[in-house]
């Protein structure tokens, strides 16, 4: 079976940064679901699909036409959608919360499914989520809920946009953070919430580096674990 590391998490705790720096580390291959569900959103906003239209919406998922293509520049990932570059609108903070509500619908999460399963080749996979651990990879090798306050969260944030050149408001930040983290854990179908048996590591106030290394070093004693049997 091809060996998974399942990173879950609240937005802003650094899952993205972690699982692109580990997945380029062991040469595996990486799975951002969250892009997924940002997707679906911004492929319903492009045809006008009413949030409130169910069955339009699940099939937007299962035909969603997406490549990610990693760029020989700059090792980024670019996502292309029906032959379009959409990384920017990808990135916007609507585009989390479009994806969070579509993400909350049963039939959306269905669609998703056998297409985030296929992601799982070898060498391995990296997966990135909030139900990567419980739902779609419940047998992953090791499971990791990465967390850290919301008040660190949105600090992180707030920096990131910073950088690029985004303008940003750390208290509005934080409050559509601490709005989606709870849409994310009260919905019914796959709620954001560690899996039995993940490792949960609070990652408030710990460098990257660190995190990077503290994943790496739990991973290796899995994967060797592993072999041993
Ligand atoms: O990780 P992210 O910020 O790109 O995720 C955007 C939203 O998508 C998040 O608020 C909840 C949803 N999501 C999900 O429900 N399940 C996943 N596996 C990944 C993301």
């Amino acid at each position: 079976m091809t060996p998974v590391l399942a990173i879950d998490g609240p937005g802003g705790a650094g899952k993205g940064t972690v699982s692109k720096r580990l997945a380029r580390e062991f040469g595996w291959h990486l799975l951002d679901s969250g892009a997924l569900y940002r997707l679906v959103g911004v492929a319903a906003r492009k045809r006008d699909t009413d949030f409130s239209n169910v069955s339009e919406l699940a099939d937007i998922s299962r035909n969603l036409d997406v490549e990610f293509r990693i760029s020989d520049e700059d090792e980024l990932v670019q996502t292309w959608l029906d032959g379009t570059r959409v990384d920017h609108l990808l990135r916007a903070e609507t585009a989390g919360s479009d994806a969070s509500v579509v993400a909350a619908l049963p039939q959306v999460r269905t669609a998703l499914l056998e297409r985030q399963r296929a992601f799982a080749q070898r060498p391995g996979l990296v997966a990135d989520g909030r139900d990567m651990g419980t739902v779609v990879f419940p047998d992953a090798t090791l499971k990791v809920f990465l967390t850290a306050t919301a008040e660190e969260r949105a600090k992180r944030r707030f920096k990131q946009l910073m950088e690029q050149g985004l303008s940003a408001n750390l208290r509005a930040l934080r409050e559509e953070m601490e709005a989606r983290d709870r849409r994310d854990r009260e919905r019914a179908t796959a709620p954001l919430k560690p899996a039995e048996d993940a490792w949960i590591l609070d990652c408030t106030g710990i460098g990257i580096e660190t995190v990077v290394a503290m994943i790496r070093e739990r991973l290796q004693g899995a994967l060797s674990a592993r072999e041993g049997h």
